[in-house]
């Protein structure tokens, strides 16, 4: 017969440490707080999510017939959710709660002597994409959290389809995303 041992309290709260851990890591929890069906709360946390990429002056011009905008003068900073970076990592796929950020700077150039280059200064705006097919028939559904006039709005409603929709389905490598600009997703090794 297997005599009951008394498991030590010590050793009881070592294993609710790991598993809150666990738990914390693999983000049961989602990235983003829905308000109703369809109203986004302005996402947090984010600029420790996984970094992406970062472009500059990156544009698809819309109207063919005009010379694309210059937007040299900021830069694209891209964020995902871990839980979604680590689905993405083992399987080549954006899971359902994938959350991008497109958090955007200025550019500034500074006069000093010797100085080069250009570095980011303001943070300018702030946009998401939220992939959720049970609250978007298109899967994926995006946001800008700018009210126009510099300041941050706490929460924003999706944009219709041919505002961002309709671009990303298009022109974008993987699944809605511009993956084809991010080295960090686009040269992952497969498991
Ligand atoms: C004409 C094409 C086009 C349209 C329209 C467009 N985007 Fe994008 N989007 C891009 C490109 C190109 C990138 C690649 C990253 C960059 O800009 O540096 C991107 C990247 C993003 C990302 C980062 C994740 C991803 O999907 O790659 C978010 C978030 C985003 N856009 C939000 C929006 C929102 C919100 C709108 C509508 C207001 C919008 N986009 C409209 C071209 C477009």
């Amino acid at each position: 017969m297997i005599k009951p041992r008394k498991i030590s309290p010590v050793l009881l709260a070592g294993f609710a440490v790991v598993l809150k851990l666990g738990s914390a890591f693999c983000a049961d929890k989602p990235a983003v707080v829905f308000e109703g069906k369809e109203t986004l709360r302005r996402p947090e946390g984010y600029r420790q999510w996984v970094f992406v990429g970062s472009s500059m002056g990156l544009r698809y011009n819309q109207e063919p017939e005009k010379p694309a905008a210059n937007k040299s003068d900021r830069f694209n900073n891209v964020y995902i959710n871990p839980a979604a970076f680590h689905e993405f990592t083992r399987s080549g796929k954006f899971p359902e709660g994938t959350v991008f950020i497109l958090e955007i700077t200025s550019a500034e150039a500074k006069a000093e002597p010797g100085l080069q280059g250009s570095y980011q200064k303001d943070f300018t705006a702030l946009e998401a994409a939220v992939k959720d097919s049970k609250r978007f028939p298109d899967g994926w559904a995006y946001f800008s959290f700018d009210d126009g006039k510099g300041k941050r709005k706490d929460k924003a409603a999706p944009f219709p389809r041919s505002s961002c929709f309709e671009c990303h389905h298009q022109k974008a490598a993987t699944d809605h995303v511009f993956t084809q600009f991010y080295p960090v997703l686009r040269d992952l090794p497969r498991k």
